[in-house]
């Protein structure tokens, strides 16, 4: 389907990429444009930039670009037609006749049935029916207003209580099934969440996505502990977190990332908005990026049981890798934050975020435990394992620090560890660097998917790119451009189809945005278009450069033709040496 031009100008103007980008990302300002961490994949330097003019965005570290659009189809997973609709919607825009959507439709739907089933969750746990649920939640030290806050509710302990009630509302079965509210059970359909307290999942943006439901008694053969929707098209676990609609607001500069949802409840009403937790699986790195879009800081306060404290380790390592700063807290004396704060309440807390320690600490103090440091044998064992793991923290001072405590703590001189950790950074920084000389000489074994063929004629794909970027950055060149190509002089299938249909648009009305190519071409292809507008955007758009560009291309069609010269007839052969010889003498 083709939108109006008109339409599409109007949905860009009214939904700035700067903001849409702001955000999910820290922007610095670069000059009138911006750049920030790429919300697309990891890294700890920011090489995503943010163009203010052309309003699109393009990563110099993974290729991912384009336009608002676009970022909408990456950011929400809609193909275009939904990031269209998803943005008009935003901006209070009629999307234009035909411009309906299915997937969208779809996912408007189940948002609205997860909304009348939070609804009716909570009525029921205010209702008679509902005593259990409230009492639980009671006996658990929540208050009547934490309840409400939460939109905490109760699911009944009957196979279709919801069932009923959304059948009422007009909600087909089928829908309800892809909501996750239904399951399919070999007896039929059947309410998914059958006498649990119902704790609605909100996304930042107040949408009700899913839900988790704990079973009101420890008893096994009631099912499992909590029970949480599947995912569906609104509900991603990966790529939320409970409570984050709250955390989002914190004037702390840390998160507290929890593991459970009632750890994070009983958080919120002891005074710390900022507590986050997955959603029953380990951290994702989304969720890291998420985090790190809201903070300077994420604060873990996971079980203390092994397997939270495995599942810290975990969570160090992939901060670690996103660049975020991560402190654990230690809790003595409780399993879990929420039984911390029961027994000693949350100024107790609070002092523990306060002095929780780097992941450092943490990790030399795991180490140390591990060695067994007690003999000498498992002393020199830590110190080894721990010189190692100094030589890993980036920031010299931040490494002394843990050297003179490292030294104090084994029993040797400062200066001793000192020498065998600047030593290990030494050796560090050199593997590094031979790593990256071999990257270097490597030859690109990457393959170009988006453009195959761009292997195969290097020189004539450069120039196509060159081409490209002039019709983008200067239009008016496209009559010069046509004198002398059509799309069959393009060696590469990619460049020739977006040759094509960037002559098709500049026919068809004055100028051929780079950005508004996204009907047409994929997330991944509109990356590669943004790509060729940026890198060719420094260049000065001369008609010399045009015509070397144009040469290349030409001297390869000439090439071409040559080949097949000897299947050419006597007289055919005459006009083209003829053709050659007038060529040359025009200087070309
Ligand atoms: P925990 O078992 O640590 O629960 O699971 P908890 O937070 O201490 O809960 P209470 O205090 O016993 O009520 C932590 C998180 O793991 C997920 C849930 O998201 C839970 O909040 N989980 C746990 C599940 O998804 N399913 C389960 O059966 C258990
Ligand atoms: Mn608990």
């Amino acid at each position: 389907m083709t939108l109006p031009e008109e339409f599409l100008d109007r949905l860009k103007q009214s939904n700035d990429i700067v903001s849409a980008m702001g955000a999910y990302s820290q922007l610095k300002k670069a000059g009138r444009d911006f750049v920030c961490l790429c919300p697309f994949h990891s890294e700890k330097t920011p090489s995503c930039h943010i163009y203010t003019d052309s309003q699109s965005f393009y990563c110099f570290g993974c290729g991912s670009g384009g336009d608002i659009i676009t970022f909408t189809r990456l950011t929400e997973n809609l193909d275009y037609i939904g990031a269209v609709r998803l943005l008009a919607d935003r901006s209070g825009l009629a999307m234009p006749d035909g411009g309906g959507n299915e997937e969208l439709f779809k996912r408007s739907k189940i948002l609205e049935m997860n909304r009348e089933a939070a609804r009716f969750f909570r009525d029921a746990l205010l209702s008679e029916n509902g005593r259990a649920g409230l009492e639980y939640l009671l006996n658990r030290g929540l208050t009547a207003n934490t309840v409400r806050k939460y939109g905490l509710g109760y699911a009944a302990n009957r196979w279709d209580s919801l069932k009923s009630h959304m059948n009422y509302k007009g909600y087909d079965d089928a829908g309800l099934v892809e909501a996750s509210l239904l399951t399919q059970g070999q007896r039929g359909l059947y309410d998914k969440f059958r006498n649990r307290v119902m704790f609605p999942i909100i996304d930042r943006m107040g949408n009700v996505v899913g839900f988790s439901g704990r079973r009101l008694s420890e008893r096994e053969e009631d099912g499992p502990k909590y029970l949480n929707s599947s995912e569906t098209p609104v509900f991603r676990k990966r790529e939320n977190l409970f409570s984050l609609n709250f955390a989002k607001n914190s004037k702390k500069s840390y998160m507290l990332l929890c593991e459970g949802n009632i750890d994070v409840i009983t958080l919120n009403q002891a005074g710390f908005d900022n507590a986050v937790a997955t959603l029953g699986t380990a951290v994702t790195p989304e969720q890291a990026r998420l985090l790190r879009n809201y903070c300077g800081e994420v604060v873990l306060a996971y079980d203390s049981d092994a397997a939270g404290q495995k599942a810290t380790v975990k969570a160090i390592n992939l901060f670690g890798r996103e660049g975020i700063n991560a402190r654990v807290l230690r809790m003595n004396g409780a399993k879990d934050p929420d039984d911390y704060v029961r027994r000693f309440g949350g100024a107790s807390f609070a002092a523990l975020a306060e002095e929780s320690g780097s992941a450092i600490g943490f990790e030399l103090d795991r180490l140390k435990k591990s060695a067994g440091a007690d003999t000498p044998e498992g002393r020199a064992d830590y110190l080894k394992k721990a010189v190692n793991l100094l030589a890993g923290v980036d920031n010299r001072l931040d490494r002394m620090v843990y050297i003179s405590e490292l030294a104090r703590d084994c029993e040797v001189t400062s200066a001793g560890v000192e020498d065998a950790v600047e030593r290990a950074v030494k050796s560090k920084n050199r593997a590094k660097r031979n790593e990256e000389r071999r990257e270097l000489l490597r030859p690109a074994v990457k393959r170009d998917t988006v453009n195959p063929d761009a292997d195969k004629f290097p020189g004539e794909e450069k120039a196509e790119r060159g081409i490209i970027a002039f019709l983008l950055h200067s239009p008016d060149k496209l009559p010069v451009i046509l004198r002398n190509l059509t799309p069959e002089d393009f060696p590469t299938a990619f460049n020739r189809r977006l040759f094509e249909t960037l002559i098709l648009r500049l026919n068809k009305r004055r100028s051929a945005d780079a950005s508004s190519l996204g009907s047409e071409f994929s997330a991944e292809e509109t990356g590669r278009i943004e790509s060729i507008r940026v890198e060719n955007s420094v260049l000065p758009f001369t008609d010399e450069r045009l015509s070397d560009y144009i040469k290349v291309l030409t001297d390869f069609k000439r090439l071409k033709n040559k080949k097949s010269a000897d299947e050419m007839s006597n007289e055919e052969a005459l006009e083209y040496a003829e053709k050659l010889k007038r060529e040359k003498f025009a200087g070309i």
